[in-house]
């Protein structure tokens, strides 16, 4: 990872302003000190971090938007879980963030989906338990109760594959449930939740309601709404355990 000292903006693969930079690997140890640019070109596979530039430069789209919360929640040596594994971007941000130190669990009910998974992290590296098992089970699997970070849903179907292999009310919200007991205190978990088209609106009404239930005195339940969008935008939601 690459943190720059001065409005440094990535993302899209561009470097806006060039300044300073201290390169530090995955675990945090500093690599080396020295102008961003030589430091890109030389570590080409890690990201670049720094302070942002204005909000016009952002990147708003719904699966960044959580993004930007779970780079704050994880920390190396974190457990965390991706419900939804997909095509593995989620996958890959945890265990850039956990780092070699962590444990990443990462569930899908379709083999293709963990296969595109593996291949991504493997190009990178990195290591995570790729379980073929709806997220609703994912008590069974992960062992660490009570110690987990990070869980993120991106639910819906996979891009790209079978519509009708999307995500459903009933188990969306046991998997849920399984979730908020494997957090750890401080522990967090992502929605990115969908309406209309294939999904309908039932998945997303059933989650709402249930987040909207949660005891505030143990969790804080914070919805994102992109307010004018028309079309039935998606709805970015957070859990934190208290
Ligand atoms: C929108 S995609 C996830 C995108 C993914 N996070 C990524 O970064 O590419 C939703 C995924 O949820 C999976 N899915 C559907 N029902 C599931 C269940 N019960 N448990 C786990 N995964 C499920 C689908 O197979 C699909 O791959």
């Amino acid at each position: 990872m690459i943190y720059s000292g001065k409005h440094l903006v990535t993302g899209d693969g561009k470097t806006y302003i060039q300044e300073s930079a201290l390169c530090v690997d995955a675990e945090g140890l500093i690599l080396e000190v020295g102008k961003t640019e030589d430091l890109q070109a030389k570590y080409p596979d890690e990201s670049v971090k720094g302070e942002k530039g204005s909000l016009m430069e952002q990147d708003f789209q719904i699966t960044k938007w959580c993004h930007r919360f779970i780079r704050e929640q994880i920390k190396a040596g974190d457990i965390c879980v991706d419900a939804t594994a997909g095509n593995g971007h989620d996958t890959e941000l945890l265990c850039e963030l956990a780092g070699s130190r962590g444990k990443v669990y990462a569930f899908d009910i379709q083999d293709a989906a963990l296969m595109h998974t593996r291949k991504r992290l493997e190009e990178k590296g990195y290591k995570a338990e790729l379980i073929l098992a709806g997220h609703e089970t994912m008590r069974q699997y992960v062992t660490e109760a009570g110690a987990v970070s990070c869980i993120v849903f991106n639910f819906g179907y996979l891009p790209g594959g079978d519509h009708r292999l999307a995500t459903h009310a009933d188990t969306s919200i046991q998997a849920i449930k399984e979730g908020l007991e494997l957090l750890k205190l401080g522990g967090m978990i992502s929605l990115c939740i969908y309406s209309g088209g294939d999904s309908g609106f039932e998945e997303q009404e059933a989650v709402l309601n249930y987040i909207a239930k949660l005891d505030s005195k143990n969790f804080l339940v914070i919805v994102s709404q992109y307010y004018n969008r028309p079309n039935n935008p998606p709805i970015p939601a957070l859990i934190i355990k208290r």
